[in-house]
This record gives C-alpha cells, sequence and structure tokens, in this order.
C-alpha cells in the first residue's frame, strides 16, 4: 500500500479534470484492500479505476483509493472455452488486445473502451452489439461492510442497460478485484451492428477474424469518438433514454428523422446523441469545453475546463431536452 498526498488526479481521469485528493492511497493486492479496511481507516471518499467513467467537480478529502491489482491468468479451459481472471487495475483495452493475440473470442466488439477491467461491470460496458454481460462468468469484490471477499456469478450482478447491482444496492459497498471472464475459442462474430460490416468492407476484409473485427471497431471508434489523450472526455455522457412507443410516435410525427430502437415491449431506446444534436449543441464549444462535433452524446473538455463547468453544460443539455421532447436524460458518468 503506497499512500501519497495532495495529489492532483488531473492524470488520472480521462475527463483531465483536476482535483486534488488529500491522500491517494494505490491499492496494489487484495492483501491491501483487506489491510485497508481491517485497520479503522476512514471509508474513501472515492474509489479510483481508470477515471474514464467520472466528472470531477470539487476537491477530495480524505482518502482516494486507486485499485492497481495486476494480472491476466488463464484459470481454465475446456473443448470450447477458456476461463481467463484478469486484476481489477488491467488496462480494458490491452486485456483485449492480449485476448485477441491467444485467439480468445467474445471481447473485439468491446475494442478501445477506456477504463480499467474492475470498473467494466460496474456499468455493463458495451458497444456494437456485445456487453459485458455477455462474456461475464464471475467476479470477486471485497464488501467493505462485511469486511470480507465474496464472489458474484452473472445473476448475482444484475446487469442491465449500464447498470449493475454495483451501482444500486452495493454502491459504495464493495471493491472489485478480480473479473474472470468466459472467452471462446471457436469465434461466432456479431457483425449485425450495421456500420461494423461497412467497415470491415471498406478495409477490404474478406477472411473474418477476431482481429479484423477489433480493427473495424477501433476504426469506427476513432473515427466518431475524441481519443482522451488529446482531448478529455469520458465516452457517452448520458444514456440512451428508453420511452414508451406512444411518446416516440408523437414525437416521430414533430421529427420524422428521430432515431430509436425496439427495447422490449412497447418501449423505444431513442439514440440521445440524436436528440441532443436536434436542440443544436452538436459541436458547441464554450471556452475550454463543450459538446463534440462528431457525437453529440459526447461532452469534452479542451485542456483547462473544470468539472463544474461540465456539469452546468450538461444541466443544460438535460433542460433543453426535457423542454422539446418530454424526455429526462439520465447522466452515465458519475458526477463527483
Ligand atoms: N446520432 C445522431 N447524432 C449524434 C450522435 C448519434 O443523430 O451526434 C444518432 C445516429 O443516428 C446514430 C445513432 O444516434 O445512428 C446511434 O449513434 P452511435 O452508433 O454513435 O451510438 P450511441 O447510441 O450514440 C452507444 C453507446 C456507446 C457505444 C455505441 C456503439 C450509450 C450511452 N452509448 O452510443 O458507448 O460505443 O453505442 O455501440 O449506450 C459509452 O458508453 O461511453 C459509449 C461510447
Amino acid at each position: 500500500m503506497r499512500i501519497e498526498h495532495d495529489i492532483d488526479l488531473q492524470p488520472f481521469n480521462t475527463f483531465g479534470l483536476s482535483s486534488v485528493a488529500e491522500r491517494l492511497v494505490h491499492v496494489g493486492s487484495p492483501e491491501d484492500v483487506v489491510e485497508y479496511f481491517t485497520s479503522s481507516q476512514p471509508s474513501p471518499s472515492l474509489v479510483l479505476g481508470g477515471g474514464s467513467n467520472m466528472l470531477l467537480t470539487r476537491d477530495l478529502p480524505g482518502t482516494t483509493l486507486k485499485i492497481e491489482l495486476p494480472g491476466i491468468e488463464l484459470i481454465q479451459e475446456d473443448a470450447d472455452h477458456v476461463y481467463v481472471k484478469v486484476g481489477a487495475g488491467e488496462v480494458w483495452h490491452e486485456f483485449v488486445l492480449h485476448a485477441i493475440s491467444q485467439g480468445w473470442a467474445g471481447v473485439e466488439n468491446l475494442s478501445l473502451i477506456p477504463g480499467n477491467v474492475g470498473a467494466a461491470p460496474m456499468q455493463n460496458i458495451g458497444a456494437y452489439g456485445v456487453e459485458i454481460k455477455d462474456v461475464f462468468h464471475e467476479l470477486e469484490a471485497f464488501l467493505t461492510e462485511d469486511k470480507s471477499f465474496a464472489s458474484f456469478d452473472l445473476a448475482d450482478c444484475a446487469f442491465g442497460y449500464r447498470e449493475s447491482v454495483f451501482k444500486r444496492g452495493l454502491k459504495h459497498k464493495a471493491i472489485i478485484t478480480s473479473v474472470t471472464f468466459k472467452l471462446s475459442k471457436q469465434p461466432s462474430f456479431n457483425t449485425s451492428y450495421g456500420a461494423i460490416n461497412q467497415q470491415l468492407e471498406a478495409m477490404g476484409v474478406e477472411d473474418l477474424s477476431i482481429k479484423a473485427v477489433s480493427d473495424a471497431v477501433i476504426a469506427i471508434r476513432q473515427s466518431k469518438l475524441p481519443d482522451p489523450k488529446k482531448i478529455g472526455n469520458s465516452g457517452s455522457f448520458f444514456k440512451n433514454p428508453v420511452i414508451e412507443q406512444v411518446h416516440f410516435e408523437q414525437l416521430q410525427e414533430r421529427y420524422p428523422r428521430i432515431v430509436g430502437y425496439p427495447a422490449g415491449e412497447d418501449q423505444i431506446k431513442v439514440a440521445a446523441g440524436w436528440l441532443i444534436e436536434n436542440a443544436g449543441f452538436k459541436g458547441k464549444r464554450i471556452g475550454n469545453y463543450g459538446v463534440h462535433a462528431k457525437q453529440a452524446l459526447v461532452l469534452v473538455n479542451y485542456g483547462g475546463a473544470t468539472g463544474k463547468e461540465v456539469y452546468d453544460l450538461s444541466e443544460e443539455i438535460i433542460r433543453s431536452v426535457q423542454e422539446l421532447y418530454g424526455i429526462g436524460l439520465e447522466r452515465e458518468v458519475n458526477v463527483i
């Protein structure tokens, strides 16, 4: 357990926002987790993974825990699958690249998602038709109230769209230390998400492979989403809202080009990017921050903005979307 004081978290969050942690505790092993929570230390103000899904709006008094548990380990194998246990502190995309290099299929559609492995189940990360729940086997977490480790299987995690038990009942009560994935030795490609097929064609791919699908996903993401190393951002800032079919039909009369997809009985998932773009925010820049020019669902920090400024812009977007369409947008990022 390494401890530092008065550390600016700016390099440790993909939005690149400044926020001074009074005490930063680096947690490098399960033993460190036990040591921290059994040595009468105060509850942490924040648990930080890859910092890819948070908006830091203030300095952090007390302790911030930075989860850095390493390791990628093949723990079991049968004719069709491998079971791979990954430390919460591993970088998600590096794990994806490792899986591809080993010929393990299932996470290629999730290439280039920023963040660390331990945070991935929190919000059931997803992209291009695949969610982490589709490749999930189990995870280990330290329960801070019981002061013991517990295993969670698929049902225990209660995954939903950008949701899990770790954002609900177990919020602030569980530290995910490792995740075990069930990956396939025989790929079953998921290229149904329109843009992937188009991209594969544009790349001249004839023999589909997990590497080709990953390359296509990377190319699509790079064309639409800002690289957090260059422009601070947290990916999609809002969730795509799910509304009643009748409400969607009413909106369609006023806005024939509105984009939505069926999402369960009489429910439509609406593209929030479209709502925000149509409300006039796409590419809007105010000083050092704004709305990305190629994807209206992504708010950006061009450098030097504060979390409060970005938060206020998100409030303005929520108000405007509510007024125009009668839809309440929910933030996907965690506001701290
Ligand atoms: N659209 C617009 N204007 C925009 C953006 C989008 O009109 O500025 C419309 C387009 O019609 C487009 C549709 O919205 O066809 C959907 O856009 P896109 O394919 O970019 O996906 P999304 O729904 O905006 C979701 C995830 C992304 C994920 C992509 C691809 C959420 C909140 N976001 O975005 O995830 O990469 O699908 O699967 O579900 C993230 O969570 O951080 C993230 C980047």
